[in-house]
């Protein structure tokens, strides 16, 4: 387990870190204003079918600097899904404000390094913030006619007989799935002519050691 957590598994104690906790109950930079008349620069809203957690988020840009002013959310999300995102609405608008590059480049890792550590199998909540966050940064450049700066997250089919992307491999690792054989039970891929195996076994190899350092 990728954390400094204290308690417990078995419903009696908390499985997560002081800072963890910290953001669960005091979360910062909620978007407590009505989102229909708030103005923001770019929003972003992202879904994981996988838990059925939602995210929305909203940005003010400072089109001098390039850095961000405002970074606020809501979500219905677990407690992961709410620490996460606190602590990385916090970093991207410290310090006068994160460069929109940089921010496009965090990684949950960086995420769960600053909340001082997560539970393995709760990493998946912790993409959902970086994931709205980039697609907020996308609508800005969107709305700013930035065209050329919008980094564009297309799916790439892996298995063609099956027809799975590599996105459905990604959540399968982020949900625990860390074998080729785990991935070929979950999402069926590679079940046909075999041939996908040796690029699923190199997405895996990579999606374990973007979010899990291994
Ligand atoms: S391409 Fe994946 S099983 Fe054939």
């Amino acid at each position: 387990m990728n954390t400094d957590n204290t308690g417990n598994e078995d419903g009696n104690g908390w499985i997560y870190s002081e800072r963890v906790k910290k953001h669960f109950f005091n979360p910062q930079n909620l978007l407590k204003e009505d989102p229909e008349t708030y103005k923001a620069d770019g929003v972003g809203y992202v879904g994981s079918p996988a838990c059925g957690d939602m995210m929305k988020m909203w940005i003010k840009v400072d089109p001098i600097t390039d850095t961000i002013k405002e970074c606020k959310w809501r979500t219905f999300g677990c407690a992961s899904a709410i620490a996460s995102t606190s602590v990385l609405s916090e970093m991207v608008t410290e310090n006068g404000g994160m460069e929109l590059d940089k921010a496009m480049q965090l990684r949950p890792q960086d995420i769960v390094e600053k909340l001082a550590g997560l539970p393995d199998r709760k990493i998946h909540c912790s993409v959902l913030g970086d994931k709205a966050l980039r697609a907020a940064i996308n609508d800005y450049f969107r709305k700013s006619k930035q065209e050329h700066r919008i980094i564009k997250d297309k799916a790439t089919v892996v298995c063609s007989c099956l027809n799975v992307t590599d996105h459905e491999i990604e959540e399968a690792v982020l949900e625990g799935k860390n074998s080729y054989e785990k991935i070929q039970e979950h999402t069926k891929a590679g079940t046909a002519c075999g041939s996908c195996k040796p690029r699923i076994e190199k997405l895996i190899k990579q999606y374990k050691l973007q979010y899990f350092g291994d």
